[in-house]
């Protein structure tokens, strides 16, 4: 047989697929396993929002919709991102909306990349970036960032920047690590972009869930909306991960190019998901904030919990919904971490190496799901250390 394709199986093995198959096989033989590995919300999506889609469903809105999205999705991203950012968008050419943010952060990185063209990925990164790079043609060049600074981005990463860098992926509030970018920050980023001609996709999918700190939307910054692709979407922040909505603002050149290999692959979002996407944006958004308040509660539970607990260190996330957990009562390595969890404490978390080598010594656990679980895991976790001595 000839051979498949190199670039596909260039790409390595996720490090969570030994884990979560573990966790899978020990729930199969009937174990009570607490599930702290997912990124999907517990809640439902908001009533008003499904009702939206059912009544395009009841109204024939079954067919082909705009490959871009329908006019009705695309102006409720367009205002949302005048009235919160005071950035203009032409909903005809600088909007698209895709089954899900992932696909647009691929369709941007597509839209951009030559053979060889570097990307500044930084890490610890949501997984799937640096595969994704490589399916784009382009190669990852990633920026380790410091627990003990809080996984800032520091003037250091201009190091890492060569005549052959393309863009940077910044992702605020970050899977993993809860960071959100500061004014300082976002400061660098767009000088850095200026200075060396740089796009910058941003990942805000996550930008409704912040503690603490405000959010940046970096393509607002002067000089930066011409060279700055967001990707945002539903997932998250309206607890609609199963719909497959996402959306994607920036120059109208690379949308273009995007919404050409969206309209060559995929086609488009589906039809009747967009209705409630739109209703999503333009309705009351006190589901939201209810839900945010929520994973506030959550967060500072387990913060406090854990560092009560000898052998286990915890910093307060400022954002989305997962905490990066340190054991150096148990030691470093995030695999061996994860599976003493696993076997010893039936609790699946994701090993921080999942999300590159700076992720080291780490494991993240979702908080997206409830408090009466997370009381559970805590106990668990409580007598574990206990038996380790601490
Ligand atoms: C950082 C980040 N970006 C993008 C996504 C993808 O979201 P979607 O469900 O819209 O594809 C996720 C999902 O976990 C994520 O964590």
């Amino acid at each position: 047989m000839k051979s498949l394709s190199q670039r596909l199986q260039s790409i390595p093995p996720s490090a969570t697929i030994a884990v979560n198959d573990k966790a899978k096989a020990l729930k199969a033989a009937g174990r009570d396993v607490i599930s702290l590995a997912g990124g999907d919300p517990d809640f439902d999506t908001p009533a008003h929002i499904v009702a939206a889609a059912k009544a395009a469903l009841d109204a024939g809105d079954t067919h082909y919709p705009p490959s871009r999205g329908t006019m009705a999705i695309r102006r409720a991203i367009a205002g949302k991102m005048a009235r919160e950012y005071g950035l203009e968008v032409d909903p005809a050419t600088q909007v698209l909306v895709s089954p899900g943010a992932k696909f647009l952060i691929y369709a941007a990185l597509t839209a951009l990349l030559n053979p060889g063209d570097e990307v500044i990925v930084f890490e610890p990164y949501w997984v799937s970036y640096v595969p994704m790079v490589i399916l784009a043609g382009g190669t990852p060049v990633t920026v380790s960032l410091d627990p003990a600074e809080g996984f800032r981005i520091t003037p250091e990463v201009e190091a890492a920047i060569t005549p052959r860098t393309k863009a940077m992926l910044v992702n605020s509030p970050s899977n993993p690590t809860g960071h959100v970018i500061s004014q300082e920050e976002a400061a660098l980023v767009r000088d850095l972009a200026l200075k060396h001609d740089l796009y910058v996709i941003s990942d805000e999918i996550y930008e409704k869930l912040i503690f603490e700190g405000e959010h940046i939307n970096l393509a607002s910054l002067p000089g930066m909306a011409e060279r700055t692709i967001t990707v945002n979407g539903h997932s998250k922040a309206y607890a609609m991960t199963g719909w497959r909505l996402g959306w994607a603002v920036g120059p109208a050149e690379i949308i273009g190019l995007m919404a050409k290999l969206q309209s060559q692959t995929v086609t488009s979002a589906a039809s009747f998901t967009m209705a409630a996407g739109a209703e999503a944006l333009n309705g009351p958004q006190d589901e939201v904030e209810r839900m945010r308040l929520a994973y506030k509660a959550r967060r500072d539970y387990m913060v406090d919990a854990l560092n009560g607990i000898p052998g286990v260190a915890c910093d307060p996330p400022q954002g989305a919904f997962y905490l990066f957990v340190r054991f150096p009562g148990l030691g470093t390595d995030s695999m061996e971490l994860a599976n003493i969890l696993l076997e010893e404490a039936e609790i699946a978390g994701t090993p921080g190496i999942a999300f590159g080598q700076a992720g080291e010594g780490h494991v993240r656990f979702s908080i997206a799901t409830s408090m009466e679980e997370l009381k559970r895991a805590v106990a668990r976790i409580e007598k574990l250390m206990q038996r380790r001595g601490g």
